[in-house]
């Protein structure tokens, strides 16, 4: 089968994003460089080859995206054990994820600048309780600004953290030469499988501290500390500083294309992955992502804010990547 549909969305300065049902994802998000349109992310040339992607390219990743430890946890007394998809974890939800599933396009939100994705996750699906009601609105805004928007109720107590996965370089060959600015005082420290210690560390003095834009290449490759080298670059999740919204939580340069990406959230945190494990049409380190989202395996940490939805509750939250040229 392959109900694969995508939809573009635009706006009056020739912007153009294509987002498909499958995953949910970002395929294209296009701006003007020197007027010339041009591909800010990482993404398959045709809607087919997204069937068979593991890289999360653009997608939506949930119910929880980034790790559970063990894929256990405890819920209202009750103990749960999730599929493991990643070493001894579970990540972006398992190996039957959001990103491998038929969205449905909500027609009557369709229009030439957003377009709404709706989702039900079964009571027992990937092994979480409660039926979970989902949608994802992006709407390309007439300023540059792609907002994503996320919404969800449950019938039940369960768990929920959704991140977008696109890949970002900008238009340059690779994310090594972008600056990366990251309004975060402190990270978790992970171990070497990419599970929280519990420990929370200053970015003060450390390889960690993107206050002031940092070139991304030239700041992993010359690394003195332990968890970059293992991971052979970023994979880590940044706390964010509390700002209020319409002020960046992240600001992402190229000098080469004279553009700038920033991101403004409601999100907790930001988890920087620098692409290591691009592989296949890709190769390490061609884009970044900036995935928004709460603290990595928070209901396995009582210190970190919780996951937890009830019946009575909304979940909403936003992520926007706003693009701006600097020679205008
Ligand atoms: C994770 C990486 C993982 C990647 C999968 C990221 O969110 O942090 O460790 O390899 O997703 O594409």
């Amino acid at each position: 089968m392959s109900g694969l549909e995508t939809v573009t969305i635009t706006n009056k300065n020739g912007m153009r994003v294509e987002i498909i049902n499958f995953g949910a994802r970002v395929k294209s998000i296009k701006f003007r460089v020197n007027n010339i349109l041009t591909e800010m992310t990482l993404g398959y040339g045709t809607a087919e080859e997204y069937l068979n992607d593991d890289l999360y390219l653009g997608a939506t990743c949930g119910r929880v995206c980034n790790r559970i430890a063990g894929g256990k946890f405890e819920l209202d007394g009750c103990l749960y054990q999730l599929p493991l998809n990643d070493g001894e974890n579970c990540l972006h939800g398992g190996d039957n994820n959001f990103s491998l599933r038929y969205w449905q396009i909500d027609r009557q939100t369709l229009n030439h600048s957003s377009v709404t994705l709706l989702l039900v996750s079964d009571h027992g699906d990937q092994g979480f309780p409660g039926t979970l009601n989902m949608s994802v609105t992006y709407e390309l805004r007439s300023d540059n600004k792609l907002s994503i928007q996320y919404s969800a109720n449950t019938d039940l107590t369960t768990l929920i953290n959704l991140t977008n996965h696109a890949y970002f370089n900008l238009g340059e060959k690779d994310c090594e030469s972008l600056y990366l600015q990251l309004f975060s005082s402190a990270y978790l420290e992970s171990d070497r499988s990419n599970i929280p210690t519990g420990t929370i560390l200053p970015v003060e003095n450390s390889d960690y501290n993107f206050k002031q834009p940092v070139q991304i290449g030239h700041q992993q490759n010359n690394t003195n500390d332990k968890s970059l080298k293992e991971k052979q670059g970023y994979d880590h999740c940044f706390i964010l500083d509390d700002s209020p919204f319409d002020k960046p939580k992240a600001i992402l340069t190229s000098f080469q294309n004279q553009i700038s990406m920033s991101i403004y959230t409601d999100q907790p945190t930001i988890q920087l992955y620098t692409g290591f494990y691009l592989t296949g049409q890709f190769i390490s380190y061609q884009g970044l992502c900036l995935e928004a989202q709460n603290y990595t395996d928070a209901q396995n940490h009582l210190n970190f804010p919780s996951n937890v939805l009830k019946p009575n509750q909304k979940y909403q939250r936003t992520i926007i990547f706003g693009f701006e040229s600097l020679n205008e």
